[in-house]
């Protein structure tokens, strides 16, 4: 059986690409993506989908409250038979209601080694706080922010002289290798201890 993905994002979209890559040469196997879905019309990321053949579809907050735009996702979701959701720089906080709906079904990307340094700006906060080491952490989303079970993790060297944009840039690198890496665990029967 070939398992659904459903990518959201708000943004570049570079780990969607890396997610996509690796399912084309085979790093996660048994696998497609069913769908990309923004919130945000104008995501980089978007276009890169679409000019790759990838179904897409906007689906804006539009002042709603958070259930009801979370609940037209779920709706598009489930028309779409996903299996696993994967959030890829979505800067949404997602309610409780998506998130029961799909237990154990999503995973999310953190440029930090979590349970350090959660919510905005992690690699600034890393820096702020004069870390030695910092890295990314795949981990299943539940409803705390940046607080579900870990999956993987990578780490990287702070450098002396590092500031935000080249910290994140080696722990993007990292990132592109280590979240296909985990969906492809969880794919095939990984489960929290
Ligand atoms: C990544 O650093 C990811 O860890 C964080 O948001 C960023 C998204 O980048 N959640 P991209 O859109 O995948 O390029």
């Amino acid at each position: 059986m070939t398992n659904r993905i459903a990518i959201l994002i708000s943004g570049r979209g570079s780990n969607m690409v890396a997610i996509a890559n690796a399912i084309d040469d085979g790093r996660i196997p048994n696998a497609e993506i069913a769908i990309v879905i923004s919130d945000q019309p104008y995501a980089k990321g978007l276009r890169i989908a679409h000019e790759r053949g990838l179904k897409t579809l906007v689906i804006e907050r539009g002042g709603r409250k958070r259930e009801e735009h979370d609940r037209e996702i779920i709706s598009i979701l489930r028309e779409e038979r996903v299996d696993l959701i994967c959030l890829a720089g979505y800067m949404r906080i997602l309610s409780p209601l998506f998130v029961d709906a799909y237990k154990d079904r999503i995973l999310n990307i953190h440029p930090s080694l979590l349970p350090l340094f959660r919510g905005l700006d992690p690699q600034r906060q890393a820096l702020d706080h004069g870390a030695k080491t910092s890295g990314c952490t795949v981990h299943f989303v539940d409803n705390a922010l940046d607080g579900g079970p870990v999956i993987a993790q990578r780490t990287v060297p702070v450098l002396e002289d590092d500031t935000v944009d080249t910290l994140s840039a080696r722990i993007l690198e990292q990132e592109h290798i280590l979240y296909p890496e985990a969906i492809a665990s969880v794919l095939s029967g990984f489960k929290v201890k």
